[in-house]
């Protein structure tokens, strides 16, 4: 039973539609409340101590109450608070333009802010039909995505993903939007090398450049690892693949680094360093200030710029936001990054991932635990509760819930994506940290297994 304080919040609560909101619940649901966090943990309002699995949504990189962010960003308010982007610019975002130009790869040096992860994806598919348009291609429009890929919940970025589960009752733009199939390697034919597999899949991209027309695809849009839609993991030579495929149509490649940068993946940006492409654009968000403060960006090559100047030297891209660049945020993404590059955090995931990573895959001896898979600081643990003429999507989600209910008690959160935990935490996590998570995790699925056994939802024959 929680305490009173937690319940009256709870109450207060209602108000708040929360994302993917179940509407029938509303006025009843008794969501945690966290109160306070300090490093890799979270304290609850009835005083308990949570590990931060998934690092707020991916993003509290750094990890929570660092004193330093709190003064760069209340030395900036006093400072300068705002300032109108489309006629002013300050030094932050100055600043934080020439930095993410060095520390992305190629000749990205050009950055557009955002407001978050939807808007720079929105933005940036924004830029490549306005592209088509001065190009004078104007049916140069479609956008080819994958299933299982997330982008973000405005209307561009929630067309190009491909998470059918997502797709209830909403309006997408589906006669520009087209999805091929994740490269999902768990899903390689038997006998098939990975390369083989590369091949397979950049010739589905292909086919479908082809299918569309070939003068009439703008972009393809790839996270470099699907991470909402379960930590899907490509072979390797995948991207490089891709991207040989988008050069051969004049289609932009769009690496969707929301997730991946900032950290997670042992880089500032994962694309290069991890993946071997250089991307037209990048979009990225939640790392870029660790979730202090919300902001987005997307980087552009001067290459992709150039052909577009080149056509018409006196173009306006009419796209932006008010808080494009807010000096608040910038201070707080540059205090970030240079956190990161002092304390070595790029290092310390690049050293203490596969220690993550084989903890976790050491819970596939758990007989409801189907796959373990993931790279960097991103991990998702996918359990199997399929049991002959059930309803499978139910029990995925009760299996999930389940999990994060134990886990809570126990003091971990997780992240239930139906029947997958997904794990990634701030990226300053200790290896006694990783045992401690890993250990509770495991406590937590043994229990929801013994309660899927005694409900008869699941059974080990
Ligand atoms: C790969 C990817 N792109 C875009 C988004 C959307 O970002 P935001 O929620 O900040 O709008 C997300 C969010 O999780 C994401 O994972």
């Amino acid at each position: 039973m929680n305490k009173p304080l937690t319940r009256s919040i709870q109450q207060k609560d209602n108000h708040f539609l929360h994302p993917w909101e179940d509407l029938k619940t509303v006025g009843e649901n008794k969501r945690t409340v966290i109160s306070s966090a300090e490093g890799v943990y979270f304290k609850d309002s009835d005083g308990n101590r949570l590990l931060d699995g998934p690092a707020g949504m991916w993003c509290v990189n750094i990890g929570h109450h660092r004193q330093e962010m709190a003064d760069a960003i209340s030395k900036q308010i006093m400072e300068l608070t705002y300032i109108s982007p489309w006629s002013l610019t300050s030094t932050p975002a100055s600043e934080l333009a020439q930095k993410l130009a060095e520390i992305s790869p190629g000749d990205l040096n050009h950055v557009f802010y955002t407001t978050g992860g939807s808007t720079a994806v929105d933005s940036a598919l924004r830029f490549v039909m306005f592209r088509s348009n001065v190009l004078g291609k104007p049916e140069k429009k479609h956008i080819i995505a994958r299933t299982n890929g997330y982008h973000g919940s405005t209307y561009l970025a929630a067309s190009a993903s491909g998470k059918t589960r997502d797709k209830n009752y909403l309006d997408f733009k589906d006669d520009t939007f087209h999805h091929i199939a994740d490269p999902n390697i768990l899903n390689k034919p038997e006998g098939m090398s990975d390369q083989d597999y590369c091949k397979f899949k950049a010739d589905e991209l292909e086919s479908k450049i082809v299918e569309i027309g070939q003068d009439k695809v703008a972009a393809f849009i790839a996270e470099p690892i699907l991470a909402s839609g379960g930590v899907i993991l490509a072979p390797k030579g995948y991207h490089a693949a891709c991207l040989a495929v988008c050069r051969k149509y004049d289609v932009v490649y769009i690496s969707d680094e929301v997730v991946t940068a900032f950290g997670r993946l042992g880089h500032f940006f994962a694309s290069e360093e991890v993946f071997d492409i250089v991307p037209d654009i990048i979009t990225t968000a939640k790392g870029i200030t660790s979730g202090y403060i919300p902001m987005g960006a997307f980087l552009v090559s001067d290459k992709l710029l150039e052909s577009i100047s080149a056509e018409d030297p006196s173009i306006v891209f009419s796209n932006g936001f008010t808080y494009s660049g807010h000096p608040v945020a910038c201070a707080c993404a540059l205090k970030n990054i240079e956190i990161m590059e002092r304390e070595g955090i790029l290092e310390h995931v690049q050293e203490i991932a596969p220690y993550f990573q084989q903890k976790l895959y050491e819970l596939m001896d758990i007989p409801i635990v189907k796959d373990v898979r993931g790279m960097g600081l991103m991990a998702c643990v996918e359990c199997d509760i399929q049991k002959n003429g059930g309803d499978s999507l139910a029990m995925d989600y009760e299996i999930g819930n389940r999990i994060d209910k134990h886990c809570q008690e126990l003091g971990l959160l997780v992240r239930p994506l139906a029947n997958m935990c997904v794990m990634s935490p701030p990226c300053i996590i200790t290896k006694a940290q990783i045992d401690d998570m890993v250990s509770m995790l495991r406590e937590g699925i043994e229990r929801a297994m013994a309660d899927a056994i005694a409900d008869g939802i699941w059974d080990a024959a």
